[in-house]
């Protein structure tokens, strides 16, 4: 009896320290339903391919794009792009987790997320219950590649577990996961590849309030004493010179044959999209068990 009253005074004290109380958000909080299983990489509408050039998503369409958000004087403010993986997981780059970005001011938002000028995220009243949204979860544990090398951003992957999962009953189509490449012979070279996001590059202070999205190339890396093992280099479709990145850090390239859209590359560096000027993306196929093993759900057992 003693010694639990003290766990409790314990545990209080430990939450004062924080500036916000996070424990509402942790496992064995309500949930609103068991996860329900979606096909992976289909989104509400299809992804449309007929439209050329940069634009806005339609809701729904990107199902499985993640905002990573940080919480900079006090405010949630959109940091980097990631994955739908599992319900519980997302899928981003180690560099968008790391450094200063600790676990307990990083939060995750799926399913037709709209920013405001400069990324901030609106505020809303907590109406869900036990949770803010369906689609904004805290994060509780980030897992970063046992081989990541923050100076050459070699194998930048990362996983982000959520205090609980997405609720994708609620979301009713709006968040799903994304399809992984199942073995190394999978092959996506024909289908047609996209890069979606807000606009969360180095450099660009200016985020797009609507998810974007871009037709895009993978293109041969041009040979140079930096470049890294399972890199993609990728320039938008559109052979203009403009450079018109809508990527986010940590963000997806994705491939889409039919309805369904497969993860290829996290964005990971590079601030440019133009012939002469590639971005980076990581490729994911070397890491799909590792992402495999390392987001088996936690909860809801
Ligand atoms: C879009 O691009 C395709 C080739 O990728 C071209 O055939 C088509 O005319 C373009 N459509 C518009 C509206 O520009
Ligand atoms: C974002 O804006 C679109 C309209 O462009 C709207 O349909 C959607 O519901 C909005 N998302 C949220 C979470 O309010
Ligand atoms: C893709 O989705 C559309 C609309 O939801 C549907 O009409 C079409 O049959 C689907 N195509 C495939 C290949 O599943
Ligand atoms: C890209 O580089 C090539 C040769 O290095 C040059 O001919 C071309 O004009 C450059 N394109 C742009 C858009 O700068």
């Amino acid at each position: 009896m003693f010694k639990q009253s003290l766990a409790i005074v314990l545990l209080i004290a430990y939450q004062c320290e924080c500036e916000f109380d996070y424990s509402q958000y942790w496992p064995g909080g309500k949930t609103t339903g068991a996860p329900i299983v979606l096909e992976c990489g289909v989104g509400l509408i299809p992804i449309n391919g007929e439209n050329n050039g940069t634009r806005d998503a339609a809701p729904g369409e990107v199902a499985f794009q993640v905002s990573l958000q940080k919480k900079v004087s006090g405010k949630w403010a959109h940091a980097c792009g990631g994955v739908v993986a599992t319900n519980g997981f997302v899928l981003t780059t180690a560099s968008c987790v790391g450094g200063s970005n600790t676990e307990a001011f990083t939060r995750s938002e799926a399913g037709n997320v709209n920013l405001t000028k400069g990324g901030w995220t609106r505020r809303r009243r907590a109406s869900y219950p036990g949770q803010q949204q369906p689609g904004v979860q805290y994060t509780m544990k980030s897992t970063i590649h046992p081989d990541y090398d923050e100076i050459t951003l070699a194998n930048n992957v990362a996983l982000v577990g959520l205090a609980q999962p997405f609720d994708v009953q609620a979301a009713a189509g709006a968040i799903n996961t994304v399809c992984l490449p199942e073995s190394a012979e999978e092959d996506h070279s024909e289908d047609q590849h996209y890069v979606s996001g807000w606009g969360a590059i180095d450099g660009v202070v200016e985020f797009k309030p609507k998810l974007q999205i871009v037709k895009a190339n993978v293109v041969e890396c041009e040979p140079s004493a930096t470049a890294l093992a399972n890199q993609l280099c990728v320039v938008q479709d559109l052979d203009d010179s403009v450079e018109d990145c809508v990527g986010d850090f940590g963000g997806p390239l994705f491939a889409t044959n039919g309805n369904t859209s497969t993860l290829i590359g996290l964005y990971s560096s590079g601030t440019g999209c133009s012939a002469n000027n590639t971005a980076k993306f990581i490729d994911v196929k070397p890491y799909v068990t590792w992402i495999k093993d390392n987001s088996k759900p936690t909860y809801g057992k």
